[in-house]
Parts: structure tokens; C-alpha cells; sequence
């Protein structure tokens, strides 16, 4: 393990941190937890307006967006059931390159069609801003955009791999950041994957993890 590229103090990208075999088993984990936990369609607070991208959790906290807001809650939205255990190849890389933090109580998977994108946001409904957010990539590359902690701050772009690892964390945890765009190009489309695609990610589709730290330890969990 390399100790990774600081993109901004505190933003360390980890190119290809998990390799062919990491990825195809978090495949696996993830397909095998969409039957109590489908992916839905989040929408924006207010408007209601759907978002692009879809969205599931796993762990005990869920992060969830519909017209009352943006929370975390232990359970899924559509049918009411628990989230899945965070995969196990997902809290490995968390002890990894978060292992000064408690353990991560939330992982919402994003998954992006050829098209969907997310905008520049904050995360910031964690009552924990001390520990990091980590991301990990998988199937199509993404343009992911990311600037500073303030939302007129200038921005840059880094194409996001699948294995890729991203901390956010330290002076970073509050940056401003997003999804531009997928990458699948027909080069990407045409080409054998290097670790086998699971049925929910089809060739040009991107997932994304993001695991947090959610309640202060000795906290008491949000509802
Ligand atoms: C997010 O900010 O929730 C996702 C970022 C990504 O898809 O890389
Ligand atoms: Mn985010």
C-alpha cells in the first residue's frame, strides 16, 4: 500500500487500493444484499426533484434524501427493512487508511448510469466531522470534482479509477465536491474488465462507496 496522492491536505487519493480480486469480492458482497436493500431513487428536499443518481446503504445508518431533507436512519425508505452489513472488503479499507477513526456506521452506494452525475456538495450531516469519509470506486472511471471548503472556492477535476480510494478527511472533510460525469468510453466498454462485473453494474456503469463515521463515540445513534 502506497501512502497515496495529496490532491489538498487531508484529500489522499489511493489509486487502484483495491485490486482485480478486492473488487470482484465487493461485487459480490454488494450484489448480495440488494434483495432486502434495492437500490431507489433519492430526491431532493423541497422540490422533490428525482436524482440522477440511485442509491442504497449498508451498515446501521443509512443516509437518506427525500422532500422533508437529508438524515440518517436505520432503515430503508422504500421497504422498511434494516441496511446489509457494510461489506467486509469495504471495512478492511477502512482500517486501512482510517484507522485512527471509530469504526464507519454508514456506506451509502451510489450507483451512476451513463449520464448521472451528483453536484457539489458538503457531507456534513455526520455529527463526527473528525473522522474521514472514504470513498472506493468501482466499474466505469468517473471525473470526480472537488475544490474547498467554501462553495465559490476554485475547483479541479481527478478521473477516479475503479479500486481507487478517496479520504477525505482533515482540513479536507468539509470540501465541496461531486461526480462530473462517467467515463465509459467504448475503449472501456469493449474491453474484458479486470475484475468480473456483478449483475447490478453493467459495462459504463459506475458504484460508489462512501463510509463515514456517523455519531460521536459514546453517542447516542440518530432515529
Ligand atoms: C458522494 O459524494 O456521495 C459520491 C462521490 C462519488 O461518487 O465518487
Ligand atoms: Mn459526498
Amino acid at each position: 500500500m502506497t501512502g497515496g496522492v495529496a490532491l489538498a491536505p487531508g484529500l489522499i487519493h489511493h489509486p487502484g487500493h483495491l485490486d482485480a480480486a478486492a473488487q470482484a469480492e465487493l461485487g459480490r458482497e454488494l450484489a448480495g444484499g440488494l434483495a432486502c436493500a434495492p437500490f431507489y431513487t433519492p430526491r431532493m428536499p423541497r422540490t422533490g426533484r428525482p436524482f440522477s443518481v440511485r442509491m442504497s446503504n449498508r451498515g446501521p445508518l443509512g443516509w437518506v434524501s427525500d422532500a422533508d431533507g437529508y438524515r440518517y436512519q436505520l432503515r430503508h425508505p422504500e421497504t422498511g427493512a434494516p441496511w446489509p452489513e457494510i461489506p467486509a472488503v469495504a471495512r478492511a479499507a477502512w482500517e486501512r487508511l482510517a484507522a485512527d477513526a471509530p469504526p464507519p456506521e454508514a456506506c451509502l452506494v451510489n450507483l451512476y448510469a451513463p449520464g448521472a452525475r451528483m453536484g457539489l456538495h458538503q457531507d456534513r450531516d455526520e455529527e463526527d466531522l473528525d473522522a474521514p469519509v472514504l470513498s472506493l470506486s468501482l466499474g466505469a472511471p468517473a471525473l470526480f470534482r472537488y475544490g474547498g471548503t467554501r462553495r465559490g472556492d476554485p475547483t479541479r477535476s481527478v478521473r477516479l479509477e475503479p479500486g481507487d480510494a478517496l479520504v477525505i478527511g482533515g482540513p479536507s472533510r468539509l470540501a465541496f465536491h461531486g461526480i462530473d460525469r462517467i467515463l465509459a468510453e467504448a475503449a472501456d466498454l469493449l474491453a474484458e474488465p479486470a475484475a468480473p462485473r456483478p449483475d447490478f453494474l453493467p459495462p459504463g456503469w459506475r458504484c460508489n462507496l462512501t463510509l463515514r463515521r456517523v455519531t460521536r463515540l459514546g453517542g447516542t445513534p440518530a432515529a
